[in-house]
């Protein structure tokens, strides 16, 4: 199956801290409009160093004087490894210490989606079963797509727990499926497959450090700048055609793809600036 390129934004800042504000104050926005429209907001997110960047997300809120109403919150993991959620590896517990559990965030713990612990004792098989049938009961309460994924990119271009020439890449027939083999450990887990995050409205990818810069050079392309900021400072914004050349690049959501990065990660990409 060939998957056509697709335009992204991309925003750039010189440090991770800047990144991870920006992540935020795109997450307030992306919010407030899913409540206002339908209701409710719906979001997966990933493990890896997604979860240290929402730290500030609570703040971000006061200071825009935003009320996130975390009660309409329902939050998904866009993978998650075959530990229980007290284990040092959890996503879960990840997302938990860095968001989840920080004074003030008040979602409903069963607005909040883990996997089962009973089918854990069973098959990575049954955990994933068990996790669909959950995406399953959340996407209509959105109109049947998730409003957010927050995704990372592994150094070989892995996303959620879809590795580059894994034959999970090719799995369409379900949401969620289980992984034996992950090259990274630990190797049992699950994942929202590319059927899951196409049924997305929104996808933003966040990666940081030069490590990622050779896999984002191979998926973006055409990279350019489209504006100057009034005081002259370069825009943080880049507008890019996106290649799938590996998982990270094959996501295509509804409605906006966004990749948030640092200055390291986009240092072998090359943007043209065009003069306004
Ligand atoms: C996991 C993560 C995974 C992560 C990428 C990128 O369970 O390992 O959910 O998909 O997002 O590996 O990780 P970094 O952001 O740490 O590079």
């Amino acid at each position: 199956m060939t998957i056509p390129n697709a335009s992204a934004e991309i925003y750039t800042f010189p440090t991770k801290a800047a990144v991870g504000e920006e992540l935020c104050r795109q997450i307030v926005t992306i919010c407030q409009e899913a409540i206002q429209q339908r209701g409710v907001f719906t979001v997966a997110m990933s493990g890896g160093s997604l979860p240290a960047l929402l730290s500030n997300l609570p703040q971000t809120f006061k200071n825009q004087g935003i009320d996130p109403q975390y009660s309409k919150w329902h939050v998904l993991l866009a993978d998650e490894r075959g530990v229980p959620e007290t284990h040092t590896d959890s996503n879960l517990l990840a997302l938990q210490k860095s968001f989840l559990s920080l004074s003030g965030v008040s979602i409903p713990s069963k607005n909040i989606y883990g996997i089962n612990k009973m089918s854990l004792c069973e098959s990575m098989q049954a955990v994933a079963l068990d996790y669909q049938t959950k995406l399953l009961s959340v996407l209509p309460k959105s109109g049947g797509l998730l409003d957010l994924a927050l995704l990372g990119m592994g150094e070989d271009g892995h996303t959620c727990s879809l590795f580059p020439n894994h034959p999970l890449l090719q799995q369409r027939q379900v949401h969620v499926a289980p992984i034996e083999d992950s090259p990274k450990p630990p190797p049992h887990r699950i994942t929202l497959t590319f059927r899951a995050l196409e049924q997305t409205r929104q996808v933003i990818f966040c990666a940081t450090g030069e490590a990622k810069s050779p896999i984002l050079a191979q998926i973006v392309q055409k990279a350019h700048r489209t504006n100057n900021n009034n005081d002259g400072s370069p825009s943080p914004l880049i507008t890019a055609e996106i290649l799938a050349a590996y998982p990270c690049g094959m996501v295509r959501p509804q409605d906006r793809l966004v990749y948030i990065v640092d200055e390291d990660a986009m240092k072998q990409v090359p943007v043209a600036t065009a003069e306004v």
